[in-house]
């Protein structure tokens, strides 16, 4: 998902639901030391274990905010990462096996939206039973799921075929793993919220 974001060096990224920082080495090596990674999350607990990451890797180019994201202030947010230029939106932005945790993770999903530029390219990993011959192993996906505290019925990368455009789709472990990546439309175009 995170090569097809297309990030570019120099440009910021939001992590929301960014837990440990998982994602961060592969953020790191497309936007470089000039571009910054924006990391929410609402466990201080993960957030101590990515900041930690971030010391000992020495990226002094991550941001990392404790809030809910479905509760969040945007406004508030924004000035804690505004850029020398005074541009505190971020050009992309990702969420990976987060939201379907998020209740609502509708608002989530507008908070992710309202924190990124005009046709900022978003994605969304998360997961779903699986499907075909694959669907054998539906029990064991709901309870890692639901041991997770993930909604395995969620399917919040729905709402991202809705709000964006040139849309990509991919998927792996026999579905289970849904993958969305598209361009944000306007809040004019999107659903009002
Ligand atoms: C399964 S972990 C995924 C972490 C990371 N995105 C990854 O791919 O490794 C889900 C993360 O979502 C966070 N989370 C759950 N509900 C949240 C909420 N309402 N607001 C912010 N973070 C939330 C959890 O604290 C946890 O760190």
């Amino acid at each position: 998902m995170i090569e097809l974001l297309e990030l570019t060096a120099g440009e910021q990224v939001l992590d929301l639901g960014c837990g440990t920082g998982m994602n961060f080495p592969l953020l790191q090596d497309q936007v470089g030391p000039g571009g910054r990674i924006v990391g929410i999350d609402r466990s201080a607990d993960m957030l101590a274990q990515a900041r930690k990451k971030a010391t000992r890797q020495g990226w002094d180019n991550v941001i990392l905010i404790q809030a809910d994201a479905t509760t969040l202030d945007p406004a508030k947010i924004s000035t804690q990462i505004t850029r020398a230029g005074g541009e505190a939106l971020s050009e992309a932005a990702l969420t990976t096996y987060a939201l379907s945790l998020m209740q609502p993770w509708q608002a989530a999903w507008a908070h992710m939206r309202k924190l990124t530029v005009e046709q900022a390219r978003l994605g969304v990993l998360d997961m779903q039973r699986p499907t075909g011959p694959s669907s054998v192993l539906t029990p064991l996906a709901r309870v890692a799921c639901w041991m997770g505290g993930a909604d395995i019925d969620a399917h919040p990368w729905t709402a991202l075929e809705r709000d964006c455009t040139d849309v990509r789709a991919t998927s792996v472990r026999g579905g289970h793993l849904q993958v969305r990546v598209g361009a944000k439309t306007s809040d004019a175009m999107g659903s009002p919220r």
